[in-house]
């Protein structure tokens, strides 16, 4: 649907392609060399492999988040619907400046995914919104950029909290996991996280992956600010958000964007610490875990710990005694299991 509005226009101009899963609209539109943002790196992969497979030159992709800084204004943007809110308020700040006036922004994703509190904010920022008939479940909501929009700059959101008896600020750009609140099962592998310390010893390498807004490596940072510290996540807002709750703490961290551990060599962390995703866009997803836990089996030095904490049905302490050989459940919380794992 987002293709045909974009063919029915005269003149494309100058298109940008926000948050596509696989690369599919950015490929379909690679003649009108689109500008790609992208905030997953696992997406940008993907993208890549399906340019390099249909023989179309790779972009260079942009952080969606950094928009407003590039030097040219777009003429059309489309972008998949995001799932949370807070994700598509911060991205409609970030579209709005970089896009001229009088452009077209189509917003395409399944209805059932579409709140009415997602075109009550595309109206306030908008005005005026067409919205599709709904096609095979799906829809596009269709827009044009005024000079006179106006988006409120309120991210990242700070939230004050306390773990492991540290108090601090946590960041969370929009759409970042748990946001504006902290996880309960991340506050329970945070009541871990000196002991697992004092067994890796002081001073290691402390790896926090999936990190989103950084409140697990930046507690080991501040329960040892002589470990280094790396914050992993397949987001980039993710990312922005945990370098800023670390910073802000006074931790400073190594941040890596990537969705693999493939640049992280083996045998050089002493500690995982882990609440993996359970799902991904489309449903419950065990398969990203997997690679979580083999990634980290191989980036481990001999006697590194991985621990995970996770919901106490997705199994992943059985999961982890496959991959690990043996792993030990360390809490007895009825809902979420800490596991920890040691590399033998
Ligand atoms: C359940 S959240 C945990 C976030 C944070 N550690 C906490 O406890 O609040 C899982 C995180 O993993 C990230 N993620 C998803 N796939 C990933 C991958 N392949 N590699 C690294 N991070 C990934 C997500 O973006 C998300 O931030």
């Amino acid at each position: 649907m987002l293709l045909e509005r974009l063919a029915a226009r005269d003149t494309p101009g100058r298109v940008l392609v926000v948050d596509d899963a696989y690369g599919a609209l950015a490929v379909s539109l690679a003649a009108s060399s689109p500008t790609v943002a992208l905030d997953s790196w696992t997406a940008r992969a993907a993208s890549t492999t399906n340019h390099e497979r249909n023989a179309c030159a790779t972009p260079g992709f942009v952080d969606p988040l950094d928009l407003q800084a590039m030097p040219d204004r777009f003429d059309v943007a489309v972008l998949r619907m995001p799932r949370a809110l807070g994700r598509l308020d911060e991205l409609l700040g970030s579209i709005s400046a970089a896009m001229s006036p009088g452009a077209a922004v189509y917003f395409g994703g399944m209805a059932k995914r579409m709140p009415g509190s997602m075109f009550v904010r595309l109206e306030t920022v908008y005005g005026e919104i067409d919205v599709s008939r709904a096609w095979r479940k799906a829809r596009v909501i269709s827009a044009s950029v005024t000079p006179s929009i106006h988006t409120e700059p309120r991210w990242p959101v700070w939230t004050a909290i306390e773990l492991a008896g540290h108090d601090f600020e946590m960041a969370a750009h929009g759409g970042v996991f748990s946001g504006e609140r902290l996880d309960p099962a991340t506050r329970l592998l945070g009541g871990h996280v000196a002991s697992l310390l004092e067994r890796v010893g002081a001073g290691g390498r402390v790896m926090d992956l999936g990190c989103g807004t950084g409140v697990l490596g930046t507690v080991a940072g501040r329960l040892d600010p002589t470990a280094d510290i790396v914050l992993v996540d397949d987001s980039v807002a993710a990312i922005r958000s945990a370098a800023a709750t670390a910073e802000q703490s006074g931790v400073s961290a190594e941040s890596v964007h990537a969705g693999r551990l493939d640049q992280v060599a083996s045998a050089s962390v002493d500690l995982v610490l882990c609440n993996p995703p359970f799902h991904d866009d489309r449903g419950q997803n065990d398969e990203i875990a997997w690679t979580m836990f083999h990634d980290a089996r191989r980036v481990l030095r001999r006697g590194g710990l991985l621990a995970v904490v996770a919901n106490r049905h997705l199994g992943h302490h059985a999961r982890l005694r496959k991959v690990f050989g043996r792993a030990d459940v360390v809490s007895n919380d009825p809902s979420f299991v800490v596991t920890v794992a040691e590399r033998a």
